[in-house]
């Protein structure tokens, strides 16, 4: 029989294994609701398309929807973050996997076509490429699928903006913004992986830099966070005043981009937004600036601006290419302005994306159950879902929350309650 994957090396399976065992052992939510689910099979009969960075979370995630019947399809959603020992393991368990890393924009959207060749009933998406390649490009497909999910902020942002428009033509679940995702993922998730990723591709010492956190979202306060708390100094950068008013008040400088440009040593986008880091910034920069994002495109950082400012680039570093500017100044780029935290490192790490992905994994149970009786809409994740995993994850952490007792619920919904 042909074989029904496309990954860079067959024989890295076994250490993929080995990475997807350590992650099982950090996801005890995920887990949990295999083993819930593994007899009733509740997902028998769908055919999943899933696009999203393949790494040894994700694999626990896609071994969990197999697990509870589903048919699995799957793509990277980003050209440098498949880890390829992974896509190895899950090719070798039968998973058809289309995804490497490396890819250019062509091998990209080949893998996700490939993932649709089985006319999936569920999308599973992060960063909206697959429902966008699904309603864009095979148009055909619309009528087999009852439902998807979204993980990420970008991609909740562009599918309602398709809902407005009145193009999107499913229901899906914003799995994003379930507060059990968005409220530690983002937060806590991409502010350690963002930090491990620069330091995996710098080895620089924080302490002390001038550190820049374009965009004061979960997701850049996360990272601000992570980087005061190693010593750095840390600006933040906005364009909503509520959010740098929150910025100042936790203790993180504001400036703006012009007056950041020749203030930092190392600068971080996590906007979402295209040219946050233009020429005219590059024109103001240190010599030995270093300059990344965390956002899940690679257009925050212009990087033809930097490109038309240089002489020369050089590799100097995996992940690290060093631009010398006709004045001589050296800018370093990593990971070609992709996700430094995928691209550089392995992203968030398992104890976090067990809740993100213990949503991904109910969401899908929902929209099998309910999705044909849905409107072609983006819906959130119920308050219910939100409270259950949060109480299935303190449980696994040894840790238990008081019950209101009968009077004080009385109380909280007693109006004439007074001094
Ligand atoms: N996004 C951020 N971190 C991730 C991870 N470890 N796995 C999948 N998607 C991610």
């Amino acid at each position: 029989m042909a074989e029904n994957y496309k990954v860079a090396d067959i024989g890295l399976a076994e250490a993929g294994q080995l990475k997807i065992e350590w992650a099982e052992a950090r996801m005890p939510v995920l887990m949990a609701l295999r083993k819930k689910y593994s007899e009733s099979q509740p997902l028998k009969g769908q055919r999943i398309a899933g696009c999203l960075h393949v790494t040894k979370e994700t694999a626990v995630l896609v071994r969990t929807l197999k697990a509870a019947g589903a048919e699995v399809t799957w793509s990277g959603c980003n050209p440098l973050s498949t880890q390829d020992e992974i896509a190895a393991a899950l090719a070798a368990e039968g998973i058809p996997i289309f995804a490497w890393h490396g890819q250019n924009r062509d091998e990209f959207y080949w893998s996700i076509d490939r993932t649709l060749d089985n006319k999936p009933t569920l999308t599973l998406d992060d960063g909206a490429d697959l429902i966008t390649s699904v309603h864009v490009r095979h148009p055909e497909l619309i009528r087999y699928v009852t439902g998807g999910t979204e993980e990420t902020t970008t991609g909740v942002h562009r599918l309602r903006a398709m809902a407005a428009a009145g193009a999107l033509k499913y229901p899906v679940l914003a799995v994003n913004d379930a507060e059990t995702k968005w409220d530690f993922d983002n937060v806590y998730g991409t502010g350690q992986s963002s930090i491990d990723g620069i330091l995996r591709a710098t080895s620089v010492l924080l302490a002390a830099k001038n550190f820049v956190v374009a965009g004061y979202g979960h997701c850049g306060r996360g990272v601000a966070m992570r980087a005061k708390g190693m010593g750095a100094h840390v600006a933040a950068t906005e364009v909503k005043p509520t959010a740098a008013l929150k910025a100042t008040l936790e203790g993180i400088q504001v400036k703006t981009m012009v007056e950041a440009a020749s203030w930092g040593d190392i600068f971080i986008t996590a906007t979402g937004m295209k040219d946050v880091i233009t020429g005219a910034h590059f024109d103001l920069m240190r010599d030995g600036a270093i300059v990344c994002n965390t956002g899940h495109y690679d257009c925050e950082i212009n990087i033809g601006d930097l490109e038309e400012r240089a002489v020369s680039k050089r590799t100097i570093r995996d992940n690290c290419e060093e631009y010398v500017l006709k004045d001589g100044r050296r800018i370093y780029l990593l990971a070609q302005g992709r996700l430094v935290n995928l691209a550089c490192a392995e992203g968030h790490p398992s104890e976090v994306m067990d809740m993100s992905f213990a949503n991904q994994f109910l969401g899908m149970m929902r929209l099998a159950a309910e999705g044909s009786d849905m409107s072609p809409k983006v819906y959130d994740i119920s308050e219910a879902q939100d409270q259950e995993l949060a109480a299935i994850k303190l449980e696994t952490m040894g840790l238990a929350v008081d019950t209101l007792t009968a009077e004080q619920v009385a109380y909280a919904n007693d109006y004439l309650e007074g001094t």
